[in-house]
């Protein structure tokens, strides 16, 4: 439902000049406005009353008050930037002055409509409503005109009016494999534990003891030999802390900044500025945390939550060339982090996982063909080799939950693609959640943007993205078939043929 029927702006500013002027030069330069503003102010929009006004205005000695409105096209601060641009260029030289600074007075902008949410916005003095509009009381600098923070304050504003999504509510099932019998039935974390195939660490944080780790292994080498190579992917190594920037660009600083672990550098490298903080260490043998944070610096990095972020910035400010073909890469160099909340028990939900990242750059149709291909491998994967119950499901892009966009792409087709196996131990297949073990994205061209990337003539570029779990991935076979190697299929057992000996301890495991 539309709830916005126009939106409009009001300002009151000061253009503060950069020398006194007599009186006869404040004449001219009040007809100037009288005669300029108007053509200068709508130039470019197409609806008139669209454009902006200067609804009153006074000139002084050493500075120009004025009072501007507008609707959608030039809006208030780009008036500003407009006329102060122009009196340097068209008087400058004859009044022998210039626009030293813009001051807001008053910002305004007026919502028009009904039914709107109460929300908060950044920059924001005031917000007072009644039936018919919102009215926003901006508190802003020249700073903020010349970055157009008005203009993301109205799409910020528009945004939040929006239902927020729940991050599934697509959920279409495009494929399954056959209904498969079913040997075992037991929760595999528990049994992990039991066994001292993992210890735990900390909070979703555990060591793959020799047994889990040559099973993790085997599935890697799995997707790689039989999934990303074969669709002509070739390893590369992502960084592994990400700047904030380009977390940023991939809109995860608005998207989903509660979800991810930070990282501070020290304040300085020099070992002496440590010392009363080593000194107390070793005398109490706490960890002192707030002594510590003084000696940090705020966090300039964050680890890799979506393992793709640092794919996209090779090409930030670059120039693609579609003509050379698409370009295919895998990054299994390492772990991926999300904060998730407390409680976490088994192996399915994890603070630190690993997955084999796998980017794709290209034309439209070869980033949709690219898609369609690793989707068919992944299915034939866990249906053959692995010999799992698996279906293929269209959900809502989680990599626009990532980025908070709450406005949807239109969609030509599928943006995410899920793979879900079922896990016997959770229940009956009809009601029992299935484990998401992997997915495939189009992105369209949304990073493209967002990263500021080019093509040679301008071409249109997409990308995509593809990830998997690994420990997810042994978690489904141990569910399905059990703990003991010889009941695992055949395909999988060319791969692993005996695991190795675990270490044992007095206690443990
Ligand atoms: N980067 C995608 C995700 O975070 C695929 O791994 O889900
Ligand atoms: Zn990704």
């Amino acid at each position: 439902m539309e709830k916005v029927r126009r939106i409009s702006f009001r300002a009151r500013a000061t253009l503060k000049l950069s020398k006194p002027l007599e009186e006869e030069k404040r004449n001219e330069l009040s007809n100037w406005i009288k005669l300029r503003a108007g053509e200068l102010l709508s130039k470019g929009t197409r609806i008139k009353e669209e454009a902006a006004k200067v609804e009153n205005f006074e000139v002084f000695d050493n500075k120009i008050i004025l009072e501007i409105s507008s609707g959608r096209s030039v809006r208030p601060h780009d008036a500003l930037a407009r006329l102060r641009k122009a009196i340097g260029e068209e008087l400058g030289k004859k009044l022998g002055v210039g626009v030293r600074e813009i001051q807001i007075e008053d910002y305004e902008i007026i919502f028009e409509g009904s039914n709107f949410r109460k929300i908060n916005l950044p920059f924001t003095k005031e917000i007072t409503s009644n039936e018919n509009e919102v009215r926003v009381k901006l508190n802003l600098t020249e700073k903020e005109i010349y970055s157009q923070v008005p203009d993301r304050i109205v799409k910020l504003f528009l945004e939040k009016q929006q239902e927020v999504p729940t991050g599934k509510e697509i959920h279409e099932v495009r494929w399954s494999s056959q209904q498969k019998p079913h040997k075992y039935n037991v929760d595999p974390s528990l049994e992990l534990v039991k066994r001292g195939w993992v210890k735990r660490f900390d909070q979703g944080i555990w060591y793959y003891m020799p047994p889990f780790a040559a099973l993790m292994r085997t599935m890697e080498k799995i997707i790689v030999e039989e999934i990303a190579v074969p669709n002509g992917f070739v390893e590369a190594y992502f960084p592994k802390l990400i700047t904030l920037e380009v977390m940023r660009k991939k809109g995860q600083l608005y998207g989903i900044p509660n979800e991810m672990f930070y990282v501070c550098e020290p304040i300085s490298r020099d070992a002496s500025y440590f010392e009363d903080y080593m000194d107390k260490v070793k005398v109490t043998n706490e960890t002192l945390p707030t002594e510590l944070l003084g000696k940090l610096k705020p966090p300039t990095y964050a680890l890799p939550y979506a393992q793709c972020e640092p794919f996209y910035e090779i090409f930030s400010g670059e120039i693609v060339d579609v003509d050379q073909g698409p370009i295919k890469l895998f990054d299994r160099s390492g772990f991926s982090f999300r904060y998730e909340s407390g409680g976490l028990t088994g192996l399915e939900r994890l603070n630190a996982f690993n997955r084999i990242e796998i980017t794709y750059l290209g034309t439209p149709e070869q980033v949709v063909e690219i898609r369609d291909k690793l989707v068919d491998s992944y299915q034939r994967v866990l249906d053959k080799t692995l010999d799992l119950e698996v279906r293929t499901v269209e959900v809502t892009p989680v990599w626009m939950a990532h980025a908070g966009v709450t406005s949807d792409v239109q969609r030509s087709v599928p943006a995410t693609l899920d793979f879900e196996v079922y896990l016997p131990y959770r229940g009956e297949r009809e009601t029992s959640e299935w484990l998401e073990v992997g997915n495939a994205s189009v992105h369209f061209d949304k990073y493209m943007q967002w990263y500021n990337v080019k093509e040679k003539k301008e071409r249109e570029v997409w990308t995509g993205c593809s990830g998997n779990g690994l420990e997810r991935w042994v978690v489904s076979l141990l569910a399905n078939h059990g703990f003991n190697p010889e009941d695992w299929p055949k395909e999988f057992r060319k791969y692993l043929e005996k695991l190795p000996e675990n270490i044992k301890l007095v206690t443990w495991p």
